[in-house]
């Protein structure tokens, strides 16, 4: 009796979680390939992000030197093309946005996003970049088909360009966008860019992951070395040994 009744529990579980599941995805997420120890990836995610999102979002767990320190921008570089506001290096990466003019402008603030990886995933993060489409019934014109009536401006329009929602087809059963107005970046460019930038947030939430990479390196050269060393000390010793039993 009691094991069918945690059968039971655990069917419906699963029910439930399967469900939310698929409200909380209602398109097939697009595959970001991340790279945490490519810098030059992270430095152009990293511009992208100050360039597009820091005026609306903030990184409040991140500071400016930080970020530097790890994906190797030098000061003078960080100054000129990361910090847009009278931020000093030392101090975390803040929205000059207010929450007050959020609120009346979006009827949200936009969330922190040094997180966000973590939270979304980063396939979410990326699908969601790219799948804003033309919708002049939402208060800025576009909505997305990864998060519905979201209240955010498609601010890298300028880069991909306009999209338009496709009608379902029956051969169609994803519903898909197609590409009206080319933007600054061809669709591989934009990929691209895209994929940078969801490589920088991962980067945000775990920035340890970079440090540990190299560590990892650095332990398996000692090792390496020190195996060698021991094979020539262990050679050495059993020499005599060797030459005594001849
Ligand atoms: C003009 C202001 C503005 C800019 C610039 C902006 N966003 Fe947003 N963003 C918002 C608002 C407002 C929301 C909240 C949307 C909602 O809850 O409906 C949001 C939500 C998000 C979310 C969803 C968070 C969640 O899980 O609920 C992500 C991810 C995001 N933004 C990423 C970005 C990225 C990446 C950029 C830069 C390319 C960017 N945003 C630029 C205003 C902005």
């Amino acid at each position: 009796m009691r094991k069918s009744l945690i059968l039971f529990c655990l069917a419906v579980g699963l029910f439930l979680f399967s469900i939310t599941q698929a409200a909380d995805t209602p398109i097939k997420l697009q595959q970001a390939h991340i790279y945490p120890s490519d810098k030059p990836s992270l430095q152009r995610g990293a511009k992208l992000f100050m360039n597009y999102c820091s005026g609306c979002h903030s990184l409040q767990y991140m500071r400016y030197q930080r970020i530097a320190e790890d994906l190797g921008i030098s000061e003078k570089l960080l100054k000129e093309n990361l910090i847009f506001s009278a931020a000093k290096p030392a101090d975390p990466v803040e929205s000059a946005l207010l929450a007050r003019d959020a609120k009346n402008w979006f009827g949200v603030v936009p969330p922190d996003l040094t997180l966000i990886a973590k939270i979304r995933g980063v396939d979410w993060l990326y699908t969601f970049l790219q799948a804003f489409y033309q919708d002049n019934n939402r208060p800025w014109g576009v909505n997305n088909l990864l998060f519905p009536e979201v209240a955010m401006p498609h601010v890298l329009a300028p880069l991909q360009g306009i999209q338009v929602y496709s009608a379902l087809k029956p051969e169609q059963p994803q519903p898909t966008l197609s590409l009206e107005q080319p933007g600054l970046l061809t669709t591989r460019e934009y990929d691209q860019a895209i994929n940078d930038l969801v490589n920088f947030l991962a980067y945000t939430a775990a920035p340890e992951k970079l440090k540990r990479q190299y560590l990892g390196m650095g332990v398996l050269l000692f090792l390496a070395i020190f195996a060698i060393l021991t094979y020539l000390l262990k050679r050495e010793y059993w020499k005599k040994i060797n030459e005594r039993s001849f």
